[in-house]
């Protein structure tokens, strides 16, 4: 049986990652910073749970000693919820401590690196096509200091596979949504607004959304299909906010709202938003940097992972109907108004 290491085991996409790897009958060991937090997401698992802090990368490091391959999904991701320059922990976790970590994957002979990257570190194509793995942004048009970490963190870890002739597979997954996001992540929180009728428009803009599950899929079917440094696009499909609505009234029962939000409105309401929270010193929910995600209306292909890693996209009213519940049943204590999904039509 491999054994594997899993960063970021309490997260989105890692508790996704560490249940599917498990499933396939790996052995993991997952990074966590609570153990508590572990067992409550990850319930009675054969995971290991290793507790340790990307912070710290020297004092858990030593566990990757007997694993063969590594996953690598914690990053610093709170950008988008408190106000203020998160430079210094982004820069620390996402790129230093992350390379330290591969540094270490090489010493103890890891065999390749599966790592999680964003297609926020891809560019919007000039001629309109969807853009590929190729079209990777210039650090100038980074319209957020994590899309620049990511960015610098990708062309870093590219030389360093080269350097030390050691596979990393990246991916660059699109806005994740789905079950058991405890987090929440922007995703999450985008629902649960959405859910407690903090929605008051849908902003004129569209964005890439994939299921985290999806995601989990398509890395872990890359174990057995690549063995060679490359890149990967697992995006799902391309929403106007108008159909996220829609969908998520369906998932829920909740009206979307009918009002149109334009770009510059929305960037000014995001700027307000931002101020106030710099004052209250509140997490938020809108944000500038929320907006100009779904102003960019980049479109991605995943192409090239449906064709070599065989991964199919489960439509968004799957994901946001399994997204709706897990709230409902995890954590009502998040909702303020009743939830009753419309059923499903029955196709004649
Ligand atoms: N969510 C999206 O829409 C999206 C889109 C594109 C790319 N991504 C990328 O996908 C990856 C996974 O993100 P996610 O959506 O799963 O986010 P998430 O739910 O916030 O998970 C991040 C994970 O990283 C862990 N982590 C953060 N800082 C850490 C530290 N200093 N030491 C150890 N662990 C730390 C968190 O631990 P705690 O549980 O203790 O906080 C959590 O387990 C990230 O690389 C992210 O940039 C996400």
């Amino acid at each position: 049986m491999m054994k594997v290491f899993v960063t970021g085991g309490t997260g989105f996409l890692g508790n996704h990652l560490v249940k599917k790897l498990l499933k396939e009958g790996y052995e993991v060991k997952t990074l966590v910073r609570s153990i508590s937090k572990a067992k409550e997401i990850l319930g009675s698992t054969d995971a290991i749970f290793v507790q340790g802090d990307m912070a710290n990368v020297d004092a858990f490091a030593d566990e990757l000693r007997d694993c063969e391959l590594l996953f690598h999904t914690a990053a610093y991701f709170r950008e988008s919820f408190l106000y203020g320059s998160h430079w210094e922990e982004l820069e620390r976790i996402n790129i230093t401590n992350t390379l330290k970590l591969f540094e270490y994957a090489k010493k103890y002979n890891i065999q390749r690196i599966f790592h999680t990257s964003s297609n926020n570190t891809i560019q919007k194509r000039k001629d309109n096509k969807p853009s590929t793995e190729l079209d990777v942004k210039k650090l100038e048009h980074a319209k957020t200091l994590y899309a620049k970490s990511k960015i610098i963190g990708d062309r870093l870890i590219t030389d360093f596979s080269k350097q030390h002739s050691i596979p990393v597979i990246t991916f660059l997954p699109g806005w994740m949504m789905g079950p058991v996001d405890a987090g929440p992540t922007t995703g999450g929180r985008y629902i649960l607004d959405y859910l407690n009728k903090q929605i008051p428009g849908n902003v004129n803009g569209s964005i890439d959304i994939v299921d985290v599950r999806d995601v989990a899929d398509a890395i872990v079917s890359a174990v057995t299909k690549v063995k060679q440094t490359d890149r990967f696009l697992v995006t799902g499909n391309h929403f106007h906010l108008r159909e996220l609505s829609k969908h998520l009234e369906k998932a829920s029962g909740i009206p979307s709202p009918k009002l149109t939000i334009p770009k510059p409105v929305a960037f000014t309401l995001a700027w307000l938003i931002d101020r106030m929270a710099a004052i209250t010193k509140k997490e938020m929910s809108i944000s500038v940097n929320g907006v100009h995600e779904v102003s960019e209306g980049r479109v991605c292909s995943n192409a090239k992972a449906i064709h070599e890693l065989a991964i199919t996209f489960r439509p968004l009213h799957v994901t946001l109907h399994d997204s709706v519940n897990w709230y409902k049943e995890h954590r009502s204590e998040l909702l303020t108004v009743p939830i009753s999904p419309q059923p499903e039509k029955q196709s004649s």
